[in-house]
């Protein structure tokens, strides 16, 4: 039930809407546009070929012939947001299209100037981040169908083929399995307001459920994404320019300033939702960890960061089960905790075999022409640049420290 669509307004689809969350999409966008308005037809025309275009070596031509466009016929959200996911993955392509080797130092004025302004319009950072990739990059095949992996499309792709449309399709499946356990956050922050322990137990079941639910679409994974395309071309298409050695300077933004600019790559780190629940169930990652997760933070869109910070503020829920006396509302609030540790121990399982494993038997894997060699530059650290084993499972580790003990 969206605000503003003509359905009724319940107090849970306004909390939600005033940080632009949707009932039935949670941090997905709903439904997005897939076509700009006319002037934007040379936008849209490379990002519709850009895996051909990459393979073929022949993007940055392209892109050095578009036009300078101006950016003042884009009316409000949907089409801001296509434009950004537009424009990113042009800028992802046009730096990697030579491999890590190739890279380039400026960004040319008539894609900087645009992206720039975008970017400005949205809160979002210059570059291609989860936003861009999963959020605003899907659309039903058949407008009536079902949200299946059969039924979904990305919008814009990179090279990569099938694995990489379920590399997005899979993590877009993550989100829309979340989306009961958002729901459950402001139910659960009102029902601590209110002293209400029934509902509180009920939204903490609902939550321990989405979590579950989000690792059974996160397997998915296996399926649908061939650990030697992933490893050797999909990642480096998501990689950024902050701690890169392959592009140490950052990157000059031309027509916004002389001075190189430096960001992080895409990842879904920067999903909310993992940062939502962390929030809400009050779990405290190590102090290095913390830092890059908060950094990861601006990378969202920002009435979704400022969910996380008013979950932040609201009464804290973990005082809240320790001071109750009722067992039934910890051993809820333990089992939100533990499928947390799951969903984290899955994801290190799905990175070891995707960055680990695809490491050691990587060769050169060709996908649509694109020959890609594995990222040098990447070896220890993920796309969004931290040094990734440590990390993860001191994350998973700290997740496991915010059980309630009996
Ligand atoms: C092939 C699939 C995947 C791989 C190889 C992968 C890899 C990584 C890596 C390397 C990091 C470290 C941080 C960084 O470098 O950016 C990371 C972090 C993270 N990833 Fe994934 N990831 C995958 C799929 C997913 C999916 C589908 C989700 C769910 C939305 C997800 C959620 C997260 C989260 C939340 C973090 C931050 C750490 C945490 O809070 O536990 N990842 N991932």
């Amino acid at each position: 039930m969206e605000a503003g669509d003509g359905k009724e307004e319940t107090p849970l689809s306004s909390a939600l809407s005033r940080f632009q969350l949707s009932e039935d999409y949670g941090f997905l966008l709903p439904n997005p546009l897939t076509e700009l308005p006319a002037p934007y037809g040379p936008w849209m025309e490379i990002a519709r070929e850009l895996p051909q275009l990459i393979a073929s070596h022949r993007l940055r031509s392209r892109v050095h012939q578009m036009p300078q466009l101006s950016t003042r016929h884009l009316r409000g959200r949907e089409e801001l947001y296509l434009a950004h996911l537009v424009l990113s993955f042009i800028t992802m392509g046009y730096l990697w299209q030579e491999g890590e080797e190739g890279t380039v130092k400026v960004l040319p004025r008539h894609l900087a100037v645009p992206f720039w302004e975008v970017s400005q319009a949205l809160g979002l950072p210059p570059i291609l981040s989860h936003a861009d990739f999963v959020l605003a990059n899907w659309r039903r095949k058949d407008p009536s169908g079902p949200l299946e992996i059969e039924n979904l499309d990305p919008i814009i792709l990179l090279p990569g083929g099938e694995s990489l449309r379920g590399f997005i399709l899979v993590t877009f499946l993550v989100e829309k399995a979340a989306v009961p356990g958002i729901k459950a956050i402001p139910q659960a922050i009102c029902a601590i307001r209110q002293l209400d322990e029934e509902t509180l137990h009920q939204a903490l079941q609902g939550l321990a459920t989405a979590i579950g639910a989000m690792g059974k679409a996160l397997q998915r994974m296996h399926d649908y994404v061939d650990p030697a395309v992933f490893y050797a071309v999909i990642r480096i298409f998501l990689s950024g320019w902050k701690d890169n050695p392959a592009m140490p300077d950052g990157l000059v933004y031309e027509g916004v300033s002389e001075e190189p600019m430096a960001f992080s790559g895409g990842s879904a780190a920067q999903s909310t939702i993992l940062h939502a629940f962390d929030e809400l169930l009050g779990i405290r990652h190590s102090q290095e960890s913390t830092a890059f997760l908060h950094r990861m933070r601006d990378y969202m869109p920002p009435p979704h960061r400022a969910f996380i910070e008013e979950i932040g503020r609201a009464p804290s829920l973990k005082q809240h089960v320790l001071c109750s006396r009722d067992a039934r509302l910890r051993a809820a609030f333990n089992r939100c905790v533990a499928a947390l540790v799951d969903f984290r121990s899955c994801h290190i399982v799905i990175v070891t075999k995707y960055i680990a494993v695809a490491k050691a038997k990587a060769g050169r894997a060709e996908v649509g022409g694109w020959a890609g060699r594995p990222p040098a530059a990447l070896e220890a650290k993920g796309t969004g640049g931290s040094h990734i084993f440590s990390f993860l499972k001191s994350v998973r580790d700290t997740t496991r420290d915010g059980l309630i003990s009996a």
